[in-house]
């Protein structure tokens, strides 16, 4: 490891070189945890960094060490904050966390009355959404946008949803509302 001087920001264009790379990263980590995750192509994520609407963390010396990406459904009543990765090296040194609360506060930004929720099976995520102040919801409480239970068909789990009618699955779903928040403060 080169150095622990991390650079997190917005993504941008000048950021596609890394696009395959993160791709890369999230099939092999998928694999390797045997759980599901929704399959993400490069120009998928080539694109996420154009619009501004991927946050990406590097070392000083440009190597790519972790990304996440924001996504609006239902016409932008709900984000989602997805595919978050860190490369394994880079593991356990709070960059997740870190990655996270930026694509949270971008995620406000852009879309300040959107509820913001994910679903996961893992633990460090759960807790770092606990600590943004989501909250464990039923799947009912999330978008019912088609094209976002589509992203769920790559997943080795998806028989498991359908066959729960949608209702349930693997994954916890995490929700933050910024009305009830406002509503507590
Ligand atoms: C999950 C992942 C993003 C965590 O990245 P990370 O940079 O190591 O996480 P952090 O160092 O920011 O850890 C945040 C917290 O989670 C905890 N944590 C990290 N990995 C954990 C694990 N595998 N199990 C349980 N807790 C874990 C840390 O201890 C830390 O809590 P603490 O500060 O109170 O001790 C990373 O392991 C990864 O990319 N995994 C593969 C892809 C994946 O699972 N993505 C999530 C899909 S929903």
């Amino acid at each position: 490891m080169e150095d622990l001087a991390f650079h997190i920001g917005v993504a941008n264009s000048t950021h596609k070189l890394y696009a395959d790379q993160i791709a890369a990263e999230m099939e092999n980590s998928a694999k390797a945890r045997g759980t599901g995750i929704a399959k993400r192509s490069p120009a998928y994520l080539e694109a996420k960094m154009e619009e501004g609407k991927a946050v990406i963390a590097l070392t000083s010396a440009g190597n790519w060490v972790g990304f996440c990406y924001i996504e609006a459904w239902g016409h932008g009543k709900f984000v989602a904050n997805s595919g978050l990765i860190v490369a394994p090296e880079y593991r356990q040194y709070g960059l997740a966390r870190k990655i996270k609360q930026e694509v949270f506060k971008l995620s406000q930004e852009k879309y300040p009355e959107s509820k913001i929720f994910g679903l996961t099976t893992g633990a460090a995520v759960m807790k770092i959404n606990s600590e943004l102040g989501y909250i464990p919801v039923s799947y009912s409480a999330l978008t019912d946008d088609e094209e976002f239970w589509k992203g769920c068909q790559s997943c080795v789990n998806f028989e498991i949803l359908t066959a729960k009618n949608r209702q349930n699955c693997l994954c916890t779903a995490m929700l933050f509302d910024p009305k009830s928040k406002k509503k507590e403060s």
